[in-house]
């Protein structure tokens, strides 16, 4: 960091709430709700010190559910000054369980582990004492709550007021006699404990006294003052995919460094129709952002002639685009860092929160391989946050709304939609089917309410009656898939007769397909792409 950065006046919110990160994997759904409730919130290692936490304005700490048990050696621990701070303090499950062990408490593996959901019934005596009303106002006695967990506390010392159980858990909230430490042995960040949002408001706004101003675009400005800190004056390299999250990361960099960033778009031939354009209209001509586009399209296509085994393509492809993303990276001189756009779901798949405990679930396509041979630094201003974030980020930049709202659009493109080999020819045929599913789909109002639509090009041919002729061609399958997550789905229930326009313009609009068909699976067991 250089001279002038240090000087520089860093953006600290007024209020932050700091989650401890023990390992959980939903502890960024808690940061997130945080932030949907109006206030700043950031994970933070659990063993952070006093120091700095009291730099950043802490109204309130959160410590976080983790897969460890607190009397296991090495479980991850925090300082029990936190306690003495006179900030309140909510423990979630595991969070919950070391509070209580350091306060005095027991905690002991429960007679069953308990997942998934329950009834939780709010005690009165909590009440009685003047002190369960704050956390559980609003709730109502008995409500359902989202439980994961193997140990409990057993065992509380005489400072704590037992505030709700389950048929399984006696202590299942709890509150400190003096201090102002609440725990819950449950999830209330999880949708399945439905009024779990409640009573994270109630410990922000009945507890800690939020004054629930956090927007994004404070995240915005807060993001902007750390990617200006971390480059300096050095030149950021942005690969531009035609998503969302990197044209995201584009204009909020843009706005952070202006001319010291460069977006680099390959164009790979497995594009959809105008995708180019359209990053070239945005990026170029909107926001005046130095775009290259390098147009590879026979270097992939020849890569991948003749190849028919799905991850074989992929590797080819991954493997051609760090080839052509070296030599356009190559050539700009002075370029030192990269620009991702990682998202906390990438981040939490892979293994890399704060603890590193949290299990690796998935083994993400966009993580890993390029950065590290390209030997740049990074820069991932998105990776706190969740999609449905990123793209309200998007609005407040300023992006155009086809450009937020667009569907997710794998790395591999259409390579992973044109069944068996790949050839110019039946890109061609691929891509004009796929421009009239989406004409339509928007057409009929349905592109924000599906997750992801397209067309698929299937390795076989059919018989159609075509004037007097008989044809023998080509079939499209229509993939068009609600969810929210992505890791599970369910086909979208598409009225009939916006199916039938669909496939009556394919029919007769692309003449080289026969017949077109939908693809009613759902994820699982069948995955969104059929490669
Ligand atoms: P599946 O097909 O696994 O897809 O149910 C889940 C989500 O991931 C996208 N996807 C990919 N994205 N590279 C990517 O960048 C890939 O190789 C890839 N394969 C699937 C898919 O479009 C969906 O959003």
């Amino acid at each position: 960091m250089n001279k002038s950065q240090n000087n520089m006046p860093t953006v600290i919110p007024e209020q932050t709430i700091p989650i401890l990160d023990f390992g959980s994997q939903y502890v960024q759904l808690i940061a997130r709700r945080v932030r949907e409730a109006g206030v700043h919130a950031v994970l933070v290692a659990p063993d952070i010190s006093i120091a700095k936490l009291r730099e950043m304005n802490p109204i309130g700490l959160i410590l976080s559910g983790g897969p460890a048990s607190v009397y296991e050696d090495g479980a991850p621990n925090c300082d029990p000054k936190i306690f003495d701070l006179h900030i309140p303090v909510l423990g979630i499950c595991y969070g919950m369980q070391i509070a209580a062990q350091l306060l005095g408490g027991q905690v002991k593996p429960g007679a069953a582990a308990e997942y998934g959901a329950t009834r939780l019934h709010v005690l009165d005596d909590g009440a009685a004492e003047g002190h369960s009303g704050e956390l559980f106002a609003g709730v109502p006695t008995d409500t359902g709550v989202w439980m994961s967990h193997g140990d409990q506390v057993k065992e509380l010392g005489l400072d704590f007021i037992s505030l709700a159980s389950t048929p399984t858990c006696p202590l299942a909230a709890i509150r400190h006699k003096t201090r102002p430490f609440y725990g819950v042995q449950f999830h209330p960040e999880v949708t399945h404990t439905p009024h779990g949002g409640k009573i994270l408001e109630n410990f922000l706004y009945r507890v800690c006294h939020a004054a629930g101003t956090w927007r994004m675009g404070n995240f915005l400005d807060i993001t902007v003052d750390k990617v200006r800190r971390q480059v300096g004056s050095g030149r950021v390299i942005c690969g531009l995919s035609g998503g969302v999250d990197s044209a995201v990361v584009a204009a909020l960099l843009h706005r952070a460094i202006g001319n010291q960033l460069t977006c680099i778009f390959v164009d790979n031939g497995l594009l959809r129709k105008n995708e180019r354009d359209g990053v070239e209209s945005t990026f170029r001509d909107h926001f005046h952002i130095d775009l290259r586009v390098v147009d590879a399209a026979d270097e992939f296509l020849n890569a991948l002639a003749g190849v028919t085994e799905p991850q074989t393509k992929r590797k080819i492809i991954g493997k051609a685009f760090i080839d052509v993303f070296k030599r356009a990276s190559g050539s700009i001189a002075d370029a030192r860092f990269l620009a991702q756009g990682t998202l906390y779901p990438d981040v939490i798949e892979s293994g890399q929160g704060y603890a590193r405990t949290a299990a690796n679930i998935k083994l993400h396509h966009n993580v890993g391989g390029l950065p590290a041979e390209l030997g740049f630094e990074l820069v991932e201003p998105l990776r706190e946050l969740f999609k449905d974030e990123v793209r309200r980020l998007g609005e407040v930049l300023g992006l155009p709304e086809n450009m937020v709202w667009r569907h997710p659009f794998p790395g591999p493109g259409l390579a992973v939609r044109c069944i068996g080999d790949i050839t110019r020819e039946k890109l061609a045929i691929l891509r004009d089917a796929d421009e009239i599913l989406l004409e339509e789909i928007v057409a009929a109002g349905l592109y924000r309410s599906t997750a992801q639509t397209f067309a698929v090009l299937l390795p076989i041919n059919s018989v159609a009656v075509m004037g007097d002729g008989r044809g023998y061609k080509p079939v499209i399958a229509l993939r068009s898939v609600d969810s929210t997550d992505f890791m599970t789905a369910d086909w979208s229930r598409i009225p009939y007769d916006v199916l039938a326009r669909i496939s009556s313009r394919i029919v007769n609009e692309v003449r080289s397909v026969s017949r077109v068909v939908y693809d009613i699976t759902s994820k699982p067991p069948g995955t969104i792409e059929w490669e």
